[in-house]
C-alpha cells in the first residue's frame, strides 16, 4: 500500500486556545508528521504563490472573501498525478468552516479514481464543519474514508491518537 498526505497548514500567527500566539510549526504540519511516522508516507504540501498575510486578524479577512468568491487561488506547485497512491490523506485547517481555498485547488485537480482519502481538520472550536460535506465533490471518484479533528492546541500531544486513527484507516 503506498500513501500521500497532501496537507495546508500556517506557520506564524495563529488562534490558539484563545488567544493570537505565534507557532514555529502549524498544527496540520504537526498532524501530518504523525501520519508519516506511521503509515510511510510521501508529503505534499499545498502553498499559494501569494502569500496571506502575516497578520492574523488581516488573514482571517482574506480567506473570508476568498470563500465568499469560492476562489481558488494559485499554487506554488501542483501535484498532477496520483496514480501510484492507495491511500491519500488530507490535512488542512478550518478555515470558516471548510478548508482553505487553496486545498480544492489542488484536490479539484486530481483524478481520484480506486482511491481512498481520509482526512484530518485542526480547528479553534468548530471541529470538522462543513468539510465533510465538501470532499466528494473535491476528490472526483474517491472513497471517502476515515476523518479525525483535532482541535489545534491538542495537536503537539496528539501522536498517540493520530497514529492509532491512521493506522487504522490504512488497514
Ligand atoms: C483564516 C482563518 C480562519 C479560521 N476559521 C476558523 C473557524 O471557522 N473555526 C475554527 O474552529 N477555527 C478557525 N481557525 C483556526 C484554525 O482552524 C486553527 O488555528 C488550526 O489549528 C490551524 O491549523 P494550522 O496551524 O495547521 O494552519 C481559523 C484560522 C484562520 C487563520
Amino acid at each position: 500500500m503506498s500513501n500521500l498526505v497532501i496537507y495546508y497548514s500556517r506557520r506564524g500567527q495563529n488562534y490558539v486556545n484563545g488567544s493570537i500566539r505565534n507557532l514555529a510549526k502549524g498544527n496540520a504540519e504537526i498532524i501530518t508528521e504523525y501520519i508519516r511516522n506511521t503509515v510511510d508516507a510521501d508529503i505534499f504540501e499545498v502553498d499559494t504563490v501569494k502569500p496571506y498575510d502575516k497578520d492574523y486578524m488581516v488573514c482571517i479577512e482574506e480567506a473570508k472573501a476568498e470563500l465568499r468568491a469560492k476562489a481558488r487561488p494559485e499554487l506554488k506547485e501542483m501535484l498532477s498525478d496520483i496514480s501510484r497512491y492507495d491511500n491519500i490523506f488530507v490535512v488542512g485547517p478550518n478555515w470558516w468552516g471548510v478548508y482553505p481555498m487553496a486545498m480544492y485547488t489542488q484536490l479539484e485537480a486530481l483524478d481520484f479514481t480506486g482511491k481512498t482519502v481520509h482526512y484530518v481538520v485542526t480547528h479553534e472550536g468548530s471541529g470538522l464543519g462543513g468539510v465533510p460535506k465538501t470532499m466528494k465533490d473535491a476528490c472526483k471518484g474517491a472513497k471517502i474514508g476515515a476523518s479525525l479533528a483535532v482541535q489545534g492546541g491538542s495537536a503537539p500531544g496528539s501522536e498517540k491518537q493520530v497514529a492509532d486513527w491512521a493506522a487504522k484507516a490504512v488497514k
